[in-house]
Protein backbone atom coordinates (compact mmCIF):
# COMPACT_ATOMS: atom_id res chain seq x y z
CA UNK A 1 0.00 0.00 0.00
CA UNK A 2 1.18 3.24 -0.89
CA UNK A 3 4.54 2.57 -1.90
CA UNK A 4 4.48 5.48 -3.94
CA UNK A 5 4.85 8.23 -0.97
CA UNK A 6 8.12 6.21 0.04
CA UNK A 7 11.32 7.07 -2.13
CA UNK A 8 13.03 3.77 -0.99
CA UNK A 9 10.67 2.04 -2.39
CA UNK A 10 11.62 2.75 -5.78
CA UNK A 11 15.19 1.89 -4.88
CA UNK A 12 16.31 -2.19 -5.50
CA UNK A 13 16.14 -2.04 -1.64
CA UNK A 14 13.73 -4.74 0.07
CA UNK A 15 13.40 -3.04 3.48
CA UNK A 16 12.24 -5.62 6.10
CA UNK A 17 13.29 -4.33 9.37
CA UNK A 18 10.54 -1.80 10.32
CA UNK A 19 10.63 -3.15 13.33
CA UNK A 20 13.66 -1.24 14.01
CA UNK A 21 12.08 1.46 12.33
CA UNK A 22 10.29 2.72 9.64
CA UNK A 23 10.37 3.84 6.10
CA UNK A 24 9.55 7.30 5.97
CA UNK A 25 6.94 9.06 3.43
CA UNK A 26 7.89 11.98 1.27
CA UNK A 27 5.25 14.30 3.24
CA UNK A 28 7.38 13.94 6.77
CA UNK A 29 10.25 15.47 4.88
CA UNK A 30 8.67 18.09 3.33
CA UNK A 31 6.80 19.02 6.14
CA UNK A 32 9.94 19.46 8.63
CA UNK A 33 11.61 20.84 5.67
CA UNK A 34 8.77 23.73 5.77
CA UNK A 35 9.10 24.26 9.42
CA UNK A 36 13.19 24.60 9.02
CA UNK A 37 12.81 26.91 5.46
CA UNK A 38 9.90 28.90 6.32
CA UNK A 39 8.97 29.40 10.35
CA UNK A 40 11.79 28.07 12.23
CA UNK A 41 10.58 29.87 15.66
CA UNK A 42 11.05 28.56 19.11
CA UNK A 43 7.94 27.01 20.65
CA UNK A 44 6.26 28.41 23.39
CA UNK A 45 8.12 31.69 23.60
CA UNK A 46 7.45 34.70 21.24
CA UNK A 47 4.74 36.81 20.68
CA UNK A 48 5.08 37.20 16.67
CA UNK A 49 3.52 35.51 14.00
CA UNK A 50 5.65 32.66 13.08
CA UNK A 51 5.96 31.94 16.62
CA UNK A 52 2.20 31.56 17.28
CA UNK A 53 2.25 29.52 13.58
CA UNK A 54 4.59 26.66 15.55
CA UNK A 55 2.84 26.51 18.57
CA UNK A 56 -0.63 26.23 16.71
CA UNK A 57 1.02 23.20 14.85
CA UNK A 58 3.20 21.78 17.62
CA UNK A 59 0.00 21.67 19.99
CA UNK A 60 -2.04 20.19 17.10
CA UNK A 61 0.06 17.29 16.88
CA UNK A 62 -0.49 16.77 20.49
CA UNK A 63 -4.63 16.98 19.58
CA UNK A 64 -4.11 14.53 16.66
CA UNK A 65 -1.72 11.98 18.76
CA UNK A 66 -4.79 12.16 22.12
CA UNK A 67 -7.09 11.49 19.63
CA UNK A 68 -5.16 8.84 17.71
CA UNK A 69 -5.13 7.07 21.40
CA UNK A 70 -8.25 8.16 22.16
CA UNK A 71 -6.29 10.01 25.25
CA UNK A 72 -6.83 13.68 27.25
CA UNK A 73 -4.44 16.11 25.39
CA UNK A 74 -2.77 16.71 28.60
CA UNK A 75 -1.85 12.97 29.33
CA UNK A 76 0.02 12.97 26.18
CA UNK A 77 3.96 14.46 26.81
CA UNK A 78 6.60 14.51 23.95
CA UNK A 79 9.65 12.46 24.67
CA UNK A 80 13.00 11.24 22.71
CA UNK A 81 12.07 7.88 21.98
CA UNK A 82 10.27 4.70 23.57
CA UNK A 83 13.04 4.02 25.88
CA UNK A 84 13.01 7.46 27.40
CA UNK A 85 9.40 6.95 27.92
CA UNK A 86 9.61 4.24 29.82
CA UNK A 87 12.50 4.98 32.09
CA UNK A 88 10.59 8.39 32.75
CA UNK A 89 7.91 6.77 34.19
CA UNK A 90 10.08 4.39 36.27
CA UNK A 91 12.29 7.11 37.36
CA UNK A 92 9.72 10.10 37.66
CA UNK A 93 7.04 7.83 39.25
CA UNK A 94 7.69 4.61 39.88
CA UNK A 95 10.70 5.35 42.02
CA UNK A 96 8.35 6.97 44.66
CA UNK A 97 5.28 4.78 44.25
CA UNK A 98 7.06 1.48 44.70
CA UNK A 99 8.40 0.37 48.47
CA UNK A 100 11.46 -1.87 48.95
CA UNK A 101 10.27 -5.59 48.45
CA UNK A 102 7.67 -4.87 46.78
CA UNK A 103 7.48 -6.38 43.12
CA UNK A 104 7.38 -6.07 39.22
CA UNK A 105 6.06 -8.47 36.56
CA UNK A 106 8.01 -8.32 33.35
CA UNK A 107 8.58 -11.35 30.76
CA UNK A 108 11.66 -12.47 29.72
CA UNK A 109 10.94 -11.40 26.23
CA UNK A 110 10.45 -7.79 26.48
CA UNK A 111 12.78 -4.94 24.86
CA UNK A 112 15.89 -3.89 27.38
CA UNK A 113 14.17 -0.71 27.76
CA UNK A 114 11.54 -2.57 29.92
CA UNK A 115 13.92 -4.63 31.86
CA UNK A 116 17.11 -2.23 32.55
CA UNK A 117 15.14 0.31 34.04
CA UNK A 118 13.68 -1.92 36.56
CA UNK A 119 17.03 -3.58 37.29
CA UNK A 120 18.01 -0.10 38.25
CA UNK A 121 15.47 0.23 40.57
CA UNK A 122 15.99 -3.03 41.79
CA UNK A 123 19.36 -1.80 43.14
CA UNK A 124 18.62 1.58 43.95
CA UNK A 125 14.98 0.83 45.69
CA UNK A 126 15.15 -2.90 46.71
CA UNK A 127 12.12 -3.95 44.39
CA UNK A 128 11.90 -7.25 43.23
CA UNK A 129 11.94 -7.86 39.46
CA UNK A 130 9.86 -10.49 38.92
CA UNK A 131 9.27 -12.73 35.32
CA UNK A 132 5.36 -14.21 34.02
CA UNK A 133 6.38 -17.25 33.17
CA UNK A 134 5.81 -17.91 28.68
CA UNK A 135 4.06 -20.44 27.59
CA UNK A 136 5.59 -22.90 24.43
CA UNK A 137 4.68 -20.90 21.61
CA UNK A 138 6.98 -17.95 23.95
CA UNK A 139 3.56 -16.32 24.45
CA UNK A 140 1.88 -14.80 28.15
CA UNK A 141 -1.66 -16.38 29.01
CA UNK A 142 -3.81 -14.79 31.56
CA UNK A 143 -3.51 -18.07 33.62
CA UNK A 144 -0.15 -17.50 34.28
CA UNK A 145 -0.57 -13.70 35.05
CA UNK A 146 -2.67 -14.89 37.41
CA UNK A 147 -0.15 -17.55 39.08
CA UNK A 148 2.42 -15.03 38.92
CA UNK A 149 0.50 -11.99 41.27
CA UNK A 150 1.32 -11.95 44.81
CA UNK A 151 0.28 -9.58 47.52
CA UNK A 152 3.50 -7.63 46.72
CA UNK A 153 2.84 -7.19 42.87
CA UNK A 154 2.08 -3.81 42.66
CA UNK A 155 2.98 -2.69 38.75
CA UNK A 156 2.97 -5.17 35.22
CA UNK A 157 5.07 -4.11 32.46
CA UNK A 158 4.63 -5.47 29.34
CA UNK A 159 5.20 -4.81 25.34
CA UNK A 160 1.76 -5.32 23.80
CA UNK A 161 3.62 -6.85 20.73
CA UNK A 162 6.74 -8.30 21.36
CA UNK A 163 9.82 -7.56 19.33
CA UNK A 164 11.33 -10.83 18.61
CA UNK A 165 7.94 -13.03 19.26
CA UNK A 166 5.41 -10.96 17.68
CA UNK A 167 3.01 -12.01 19.65
CA UNK A 168 -0.06 -9.52 20.22
CA UNK A 169 -0.40 -10.15 24.11
CA UNK A 170 -4.09 -9.35 25.82
CA UNK A 171 -3.56 -6.36 27.44
CA UNK A 172 -7.33 -5.46 27.81
CA UNK A 173 -7.65 -8.50 29.52
CA UNK A 174 -4.37 -7.88 31.93
CA UNK A 175 -5.26 -4.75 33.31
CA UNK A 176 -8.09 -5.69 34.04
CA UNK A 177 -6.80 -8.41 35.87
CA UNK A 178 -4.10 -6.48 37.47
CA UNK A 179 -6.47 -3.36 38.23
CA UNK A 180 -8.62 -6.26 40.42
CA UNK A 181 -5.47 -6.77 42.28
CA UNK A 182 -4.26 -2.77 42.66
CA UNK A 183 -1.16 -3.03 40.23
CA UNK A 184 -0.32 -0.60 37.93
CA UNK A 185 -0.12 -1.73 34.19
CA UNK A 186 2.77 -0.41 31.75
CA UNK A 187 2.77 -0.83 28.19
CA UNK A 188 5.11 -0.77 25.95
CA UNK A 189 3.45 0.35 22.56
CA UNK A 190 6.62 0.46 20.41
CA UNK A 191 5.88 -2.35 18.29
CA UNK A 192 1.82 -2.20 18.41
CA UNK A 193 0.69 1.20 17.91
CA UNK A 194 2.37 1.34 14.46
CA UNK A 195 0.32 -1.39 13.51
CA UNK A 196 -3.13 -1.74 14.82
CA UNK A 197 -6.04 0.38 16.80
CA UNK A 198 -4.75 1.95 20.19
CA UNK A 199 -7.29 2.91 22.66
CA UNK A 200 -6.12 3.38 26.30
CA UNK A 201 -9.64 4.25 27.66
CA UNK A 202 -10.82 1.04 26.05
CA UNK A 203 -7.04 -0.56 27.76
CA UNK A 204 -7.60 1.34 30.64
CA UNK A 205 -3.45 0.65 31.03
CA UNK A 206 -2.08 3.64 33.37
CA UNK A 207 0.88 4.28 30.55
CA UNK A 208 1.72 4.50 27.45
CA UNK A 209 5.54 4.29 25.63
CA UNK A 210 5.70 4.73 21.67
CA UNK A 211 8.25 6.12 19.75
CA UNK A 212 7.14 8.43 16.07
CA UNK A 213 9.92 6.61 13.98
CA UNK A 214 8.62 3.12 14.24
CA UNK A 215 5.30 4.73 12.52
CA UNK A 216 6.45 6.63 9.56
CA UNK A 217 7.60 9.51 12.26
CA UNK A 218 11.08 11.23 12.58
CA UNK A 219 13.46 9.62 14.86
CA UNK A 220 13.65 11.39 18.30
CA UNK A 221 10.63 11.71 19.18
CA UNK A 222 9.06 9.53 21.34
CA UNK A 223 5.30 9.69 23.17
CA UNK A 224 4.72 9.07 27.06
CA UNK A 225 0.99 8.37 28.01
CA UNK A 226 -0.04 8.44 31.45
CA UNK A 227 -3.56 8.77 33.46
CA UNK A 228 -3.51 12.32 34.52
CA UNK A 229 -4.10 11.03 38.01
CA UNK A 230 -0.56 9.40 37.53
CA UNK A 231 1.12 12.03 35.50
CA UNK A 232 0.78 14.90 38.54
CA UNK A 233 2.83 12.47 40.69
CA UNK A 234 5.66 12.78 39.00
CA UNK A 235 8.37 14.23 40.17
CA UNK A 236 10.73 16.82 37.96
CA UNK A 237 13.45 14.81 35.60
CA UNK A 238 14.57 17.07 33.53
CA UNK A 239 14.15 20.68 34.74
CA UNK A 240 14.98 24.39 33.12
CA UNK A 241 12.98 26.44 30.65
CA UNK A 242 9.53 25.88 29.38
CA UNK A 243 8.50 23.48 32.23
CA UNK A 244 8.17 26.27 35.08
CA UNK A 245 6.11 29.32 35.34
CA UNK A 246 8.24 30.84 37.93
CA UNK A 247 11.08 30.81 40.64
CA UNK A 248 12.68 33.05 43.49
CA UNK A 249 16.51 33.34 44.56
CA UNK A 250 15.01 31.30 47.59
CA UNK A 251 14.45 28.28 45.69
CA UNK A 252 10.80 28.70 45.63
CA UNK A 253 10.24 26.98 42.26
CA UNK A 254 6.51 26.96 40.05
CA UNK A 255 6.23 24.23 37.45
CA UNK A 256 4.28 24.67 34.99
CA UNK A 257 1.40 21.93 34.86
CA UNK A 258 1.11 18.82 32.66
CA UNK A 259 2.17 17.85 29.66
CA UNK A 260 4.53 20.50 29.48
CA UNK A 261 5.97 19.72 32.79
CA UNK A 262 7.68 17.05 31.07
CA UNK A 263 9.02 19.41 28.46
CA UNK A 264 11.74 21.11 29.56
CA UNK A 265 14.35 22.98 26.93
CA UNK A 266 13.79 23.48 23.37
CA UNK A 267 11.63 20.82 22.17
CA UNK A 268 12.15 18.63 18.79
CA UNK A 269 9.46 20.89 17.01
CA UNK A 270 10.29 20.14 13.21
CA UNK A 271 9.93 16.47 14.58
CA UNK A 272 6.66 16.95 16.48
CA UNK A 273 5.18 18.86 13.58
CA UNK A 274 6.13 16.39 10.83
CA UNK A 275 4.50 13.84 13.12
CA UNK A 276 1.82 15.59 13.59
CA UNK A 277 1.46 15.12 9.58
CA UNK A 278 1.87 11.89 9.99
CA UNK A 279 -0.37 10.82 12.21
CA UNK A 280 -3.13 12.46 9.32
CA UNK A 281 -1.20 10.10 7.06
CA UNK A 282 -1.76 7.06 8.93
CA UNK A 283 -5.37 8.41 10.21
CA UNK A 284 -6.04 8.17 6.59
CA UNK A 285 -4.89 5.01 5.35
CA UNK A 286 -6.89 3.53 8.22
CA UNK A 287 -5.13 1.38 10.87
CA UNK A 288 -7.67 -1.11 11.08
CA UNK A 289 -6.87 -1.46 7.11
CA UNK A 290 -2.87 -1.25 7.99
CA UNK A 291 -3.56 -4.28 10.67
CA UNK A 292 -5.41 -6.47 8.40
CA UNK A 293 -3.10 -5.75 5.17
CA UNK A 294 0.04 -6.92 7.15
CA UNK A 295 -1.70 -9.87 8.64
CA UNK A 296 -2.47 -11.11 5.12
CA UNK A 297 1.18 -10.60 4.17
CA UNK A 298 2.28 -12.18 7.72
CA UNK A 299 0.41 -15.64 6.37
CA UNK A 300 1.81 -15.30 2.94
CA UNK A 301 5.17 -14.78 4.16
CA UNK A 302 4.97 -17.86 6.97
CA UNK A 303 3.40 -19.90 4.12
CA UNK A 304 6.31 -19.23 1.76
CA UNK A 305 8.88 -19.57 4.26
CA UNK A 306 7.96 -23.06 5.40
CA UNK A 307 9.07 -23.97 1.76
CA UNK A 308 12.52 -23.33 2.66
CA UNK A 309 14.76 -26.16 3.43
CA UNK A 310 16.11 -26.29 6.89
CA UNK A 311 14.11 -23.09 8.15
CA UNK A 312 13.41 -23.18 12.05
CA UNK A 313 10.76 -20.42 12.33
CA UNK A 314 10.10 -19.31 15.96
CA UNK A 315 7.20 -18.16 16.04
CA UNK A 316 4.75 -19.32 13.14
CA UNK A 317 1.52 -18.56 15.53
CA UNK A 318 1.69 -15.08 16.25
CA UNK A 319 -0.10 -12.25 14.87
CA UNK A 320 2.15 -9.49 13.95
CA UNK A 321 4.54 -8.87 11.13
CA UNK A 322 7.38 -9.97 12.90
CA UNK A 323 8.80 -12.78 11.93
CA UNK A 324 11.88 -14.39 13.78
CA UNK A 325 13.83 -17.48 12.49
CA UNK A 326 17.19 -19.46 11.61
CA UNK A 327 18.55 -21.51 8.99
CA UNK A 328 19.78 -24.70 10.58
CA UNK A 329 23.46 -24.48 10.79
CA UNK A 330 24.33 -20.51 9.72
CA UNK A 331 24.60 -18.24 12.46
CA UNK A 332 21.84 -15.49 12.04
CA UNK A 333 24.31 -12.50 11.14
CA UNK A 334 25.84 -14.31 8.62
CA UNK A 335 22.76 -14.83 7.01
CA UNK A 336 21.76 -11.32 7.26
CA UNK A 337 25.06 -10.93 5.90
CA UNK A 338 23.99 -12.68 2.97
CA UNK A 339 20.87 -11.45 2.22
CA UNK A 340 22.54 -7.63 2.24
CA UNK A 341 23.94 -8.80 -1.39
CA UNK A 342 20.43 -9.21 -2.71
CA UNK A 343 19.50 -5.52 -1.04
CA UNK A 344 17.14 -7.51 1.87
CA UNK A 345 17.22 -6.10 4.37
CA UNK A 346 16.56 -7.72 8.15
CA UNK A 347 17.81 -7.43 11.21
CA UNK A 348 20.24 -10.21 13.48
CA UNK A 349 20.53 -10.92 16.81
CA UNK A 350 19.28 -10.64 19.99
CA UNK A 351 17.06 -7.33 18.98
CA UNK A 352 17.73 -6.02 22.51
CA UNK A 353 15.74 -8.86 24.45
CA UNK A 354 18.70 -10.77 25.93
CA UNK A 355 17.15 -12.93 28.33
CA UNK A 356 14.49 -14.26 25.92
CA UNK A 357 17.46 -17.07 25.15
CA UNK A 358 16.77 -18.88 27.91
CA UNK A 359 12.93 -19.65 26.95
CA UNK A 360 13.89 -19.52 23.45
CA UNK A 361 16.91 -21.77 23.57
CA UNK A 362 19.02 -19.51 21.36
CA UNK A 363 20.63 -16.42 21.30
CA UNK A 364 20.63 -14.87 17.53
CA UNK A 365 18.20 -15.36 15.29
CA UNK A 366 17.16 -13.45 11.93
CA UNK A 367 14.06 -11.06 12.06
CA UNK A 368 12.19 -9.52 9.36
CA UNK A 369 9.51 -7.23 10.46
CA UNK A 370 6.88 -6.06 7.86
CA UNK A 371 4.85 -2.67 7.28
CA UNK A 372 1.99 -1.54 5.22
CA UNK A 373 4.42 -0.62 2.48
CA UNK A 374 5.65 -4.20 1.86
CA UNK A 375 4.43 -6.90 -0.68
CA UNK A 376 4.22 -10.36 -1.62
CA UNK A 377 7.30 -9.41 -4.14
CA UNK A 378 9.16 -8.55 -1.87
CA UNK A 379 8.60 -11.57 0.46
CA UNK A 380 9.27 -14.14 -2.81
CA UNK A 381 12.54 -12.02 -3.02
CA UNK A 382 13.83 -13.55 0.57
CA UNK A 383 12.89 -16.19 -0.11
CA UNK A 384 13.92 -16.88 -2.88
CA UNK A 385 17.35 -16.05 -1.74
CA UNK A 386 16.87 -18.44 1.03
CA UNK A 387 15.98 -21.29 -1.28
CA UNK A 388 19.67 -20.83 -2.81
CA UNK A 389 20.93 -24.37 -3.25
CA UNK A 390 24.37 -23.39 -2.76
CA UNK A 391 23.49 -21.20 0.60
CA UNK A 392 25.66 -22.92 2.82
CA UNK A 393 28.51 -22.98 0.47
CA UNK A 394 28.17 -18.92 -0.17
CA UNK A 395 28.36 -18.31 3.73
CA UNK A 396 30.68 -20.30 4.83
N1 LIG B 1 13.64 -2.12 19.26
C1 LIG B 1 13.99 -2.06 17.90
C2 LIG B 1 13.99 -3.41 17.23
O1 LIG B 1 13.34 -4.32 17.71
C3 LIG B 1 15.24 -1.31 17.65
O2 LIG B 1 14.63 -3.59 16.23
Amino acid sequence: MNREDFAMCDSDIIYLDSGATTLKPKQLAETMADYYNHYSANAHRGDYDISLKVDTLFEKTRYLISNFINANTNEVAFTNNTTDSLSKIVWGFFEDYLQPGEEVLLTKSEHASNILPWFELAKRKGIVVRYIPLDQELKITLENVKKSITPKTRVISLAQITNVVGDIRPIKEITKLAHQHQILVVCDGAQSVPHMKIDVKDLDVDFLAFSAHKMCGPTGLGILYGKEKYLRKFRPLIVGGGMNSSFEFDGTVQYHDIPQFFEAGTPNIASVIGFGEIISYLENIGMERIESYERQLRSYAIAKLEEVPNIILYNKNSESGIITFNIKDIFAQDLAIYLNRYHICVRAGSHCAKILKDDLGIKNTCRISLYFYNTEKEIDALVEALKNPKLKEEIL
